[in-house]
């Protein structure tokens, strides 16, 4: 791995008496992804604003590709693409015309900014809907145009504020492409996200952010390690079971387990393995309870961030 591109120490941001970052550390190797991860309100676009030079830090310091965001704002503009919350799409404009507009705005020669133009169009397959005003784009085709846009001039820092939030799954795993597309070509990513699964599948490592503070970072692997490794799950056939097999597994972990009830699906973690789900599958059959789809698995995502807040990620934002 390269040096740290994206460096972030103690950011501050305060609006009023709302701490909207509140300390956030970052480090993002070149050539890798970094997932900042968290529900609505956490700091994440304040975040973003910050590393990008759109909004000054109250406290701490950032330096993106070498130069601090603060005392050289011009330097690191012009090695960062952004896309994001605050996209500068103009909806009247057809796609070819936003992205040559672009082009111009960054000094390209009107040949080359028409040429970078079709080259965009083509690889986020927007070639065909080109001459369309981006109005009648769908969601996924905004969000291509809106990233296509920030990528006119080569950046190889680029900030994706929540790029697939709002998106179809289809939209979403288009997105997902080209995001690939664009880590296979060498390109640094910091992007923000509300999805676990979408942290999970992009990114090299996950910061966790809640109320402006990292409160967890690693790769997934490490994240899921450290809300305690692997957790046996079961379904019984019917609701009236659960009780009583959710008794055996406390019995046999000393764990609670949670219970989807909508499916009659029992989890918890344990701590052997193995050896724990035998135990429990024992327990299971001792008391005449068929089970199935009895395995071990490792933690989601969701459940690393229940763990580690004591809530799920979707709750809202929190003020002080
Ligand atoms: N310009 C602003 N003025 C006042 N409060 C703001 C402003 N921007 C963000 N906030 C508040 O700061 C907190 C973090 O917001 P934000 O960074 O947008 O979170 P996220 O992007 O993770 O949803 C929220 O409580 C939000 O309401
Ligand atoms: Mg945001």
């Amino acid at each position: 791995m390269g040096e740290d591109v994206i460096v972030a120490e103690g950011l501050v941001k305060r609006f009023g008496k709302v701490d909207a970052v509140n300390g956030v550390d970052l480090s993002v190797p070149a050539g890798t992804v970094m997932g900042v991860l968290g529900p609505n309100g956490a700091g994440k676009t304040t975040t973003v604003r910050m590393l990008t030079t759109l909004l000054r830090p109250d406290g701490g310091r950032a330096v993106v590709g070498g130069h601090d965001v603060v005392a050289e704002p011009d330097a690191v503009r012009t090695i960062i693409g952004l896309s994001g919350q605050y996209a500068a799409v103009d909806e009247y404009l057809t796609g070819r015309e936003n992205l040559a507009m672009f082009g111009r705005l960054y000094h390209l020669s009107k040949r080359d900014a028409s040429a970078r133009a079709d080259e965009l169009l083509e690889r986020f397959r927007l070639d065909e809907a080109a001459d369309r005003p981006a109005k009648t784009y769908s969601g996924g085709m905004r969000r291509r145009l809106d990233l296509a846009a920030a990528l006119v001039v080569r950046p190889r820092i680029i900030f994706l504020d929540e790029p697939t939030t709002g998106l179809d799954p289809r939209g979403r795993m288009g997105m997902w492409e080209v995001i690939r597309d664009l880590v296979r070509d060498g390109a640094t990513l910091l992007l923000t996200t509300q999805y676990l699964e979408e942290a999970d599948e992009l990114a090299d490592e996950i910061a966790i952010i809640d109320h402006g503070r990292v409160i967890a970072r690693g790769t997934s692997d490490q994240l899921k390690a450290q809300v305690g490794g692997e957790r046996v799950q079961f379904t019984v056939p019917s609701p009236a079971l659960v009780p009583k097999a959710s008794a055996a597994v406390l019995d046999v972990t000393g764990e609670t387990p949670e219970i989807d009830t909508e499916t009659s699906t029992v989890s918890a973690p344990v701590r052997e393995g193995t050896r724990s789900l035998v135990a429990v599958v024992n327990a299971l059959d001792r008391l005449g309870i068929e089970a199935h789809d009895v395995g071990l698995r490792r933690p989601t995502l969701d459940e690393v961030f229940l763990a580690l807040t004591g809530r799920k990620a979707e709750d809202g934002a929190v003020e002080r």
